[in-house]
């Protein structure tokens, strides 16, 4: 398998280098080839060519089998063009409408909710990733004046939801789950979320052994810190989706813990923690890996090499029980020496 990496800023380099070491050396414990390429695309980058991406660098993207990205964002670069184009940019030129966040609970004491622990806390969330807010429809009129009009355009197609939709429930049959949940918000954005309604309603009846719920998305955000236990896949838009996946991070241990994947089944897919770049910390040695390597085991899972990613879960898993992890969950290491730790608990 051929990798892109692109570690981008801030922290995502530190994590994305253990990220790295752990796909390196569970390729060697299970005689797998995992070729990475480095591309060194970011703000260094940006700042010192004026190049974000170069013009071929989507097609170039889209000959490797997988992408790994680490971070995007630096305070140098305030209007973050450069991590709109790569970030942003391949999500949408390659057409990468899954956006997958896994939202599962390692260990109790990372839990903030009352009495919460790992079976309470294990679902995904698919939120659709090309559409919505965030495709830059809209403008601005007399900006900077008292008269100032600001415009920003949500987009919904039909095909666009359909396929999110769609996906959902092809997962949750795929996985032997039960129950999808989609979050709207129809009672008041009539138009774009009414097609949300009508597609859900369409493709329900066709998973019959799967219960179709709707909530409005306030009501979902509540009962996500209620009742966290009762979701096991949640669809949602592209605004909605990013939002809440946040709060679901902090169920897990916080931001540093989640993982994600940007996919379009059969073609080439990006997988990256949730995380931003989190200038603060960077080039200190403190931030969780876990993210990352976490998305590094998910980018395994789909490209069909199950068993390796179930060793980095399983050492993950280790880790955090064990308490060999960085501060933010309650260990003492820092982001070098608990990837390390992980890969040396690779175990077939
Ligand atoms: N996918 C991406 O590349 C992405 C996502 C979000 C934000 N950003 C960018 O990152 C920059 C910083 O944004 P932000 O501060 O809002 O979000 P952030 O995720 O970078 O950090 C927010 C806070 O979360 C915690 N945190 C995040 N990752 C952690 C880790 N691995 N280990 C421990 N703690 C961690 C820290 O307390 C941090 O201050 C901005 O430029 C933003 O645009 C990029």
């Amino acid at each position: 398998m051929r990798v892109a990496v692109i570690a981008g800023d801030g922290i995502g380099k530190e994590v994305t280098a253990e990220a790295i070491k752990v796909i390196a050396a569970v390729g060697e414990r299970f005689g797998q080839r995992f070729e990475l390429e480095q591309l060194p695309w970011g703000a260094d980058y940006y700042l010192q060519s004026g190049v974000t991406i170069p013009p071929n660098g989507y097609d170039l993207l889209r000959e490797f089998d997988a992408i790994f990205i680490g971070a995007l964002g630096d305070p140098r670069v305030p209007d973050n063009r450069h991590a709109r184009d790569i970030l942003l940019g391949t999500r949408f030129e390659l057409d990468l409408y899954v956006n997958y966040r896994p939202v599962k609970l390692l260990d109790e004491r990372l839990c903030p909710l009352k009495g919460r622990g790992p079976a309470d806390v294990n679902f995904v969330v698919f939120r659709e990733n090309t559409e919505g807010l965030y495709v830059g429809v809209g403008g601005r009129f007399k900006p900077g004046t008292d008269d100032e009009v600001a415009i920003q355009e949500e987009l919904n197609t039909f095909k666009g939801v359909h396929r999110i939709v769609k996906h959902a429930f092809e997962f949750a049959g795929a996985k032997g789950l039960t129950k999808v949940c989609m979050a709207d918000k129809s009672n008041a954005m009539t138009q774009g979320h009414a097609l949300w309604q009508r597609v859900f309603k369409e493709l329900a009846p066709k998973y019959p052994g799967i219960t179709a719920t709707h909530y409005y998305i306030d009501a979902l955000a509540m009962y996500m810190v209620l009742d966290p236990g009762q979701f096991q896949v949640i669809v949602t838009n592209n605004l909605f989706g990013d939002i809440i996946t946040d709060l679901g991070a902090t169920f897990q241990g916080g931001l540093g813990m989640a993982a994600s994947g940007n996919i379009h089944p059969g073609k080439t897919s990006m997988f990256e923690p949730v995380h931003g770049s989190a200038p603060k910390f960077a080039g200190k040695n403190i931030a969780n890996p876990i993210g990352a390597i976490s998305s590094a085991a998910l980018m395994l899972e789909t490209k069909g090499f199950t068993r390796e990613a179930e060793a980095i879960d399983k050492a993950v898993l280790k880790a955090v029980r064990e308490h060999q992890v960085t501060a933010d969950i309650g260990g003492q290491l820092g982001t070098r020496e608990a990837g390390d730790y992980i890969v040396n608990h690779l175990h077939p």
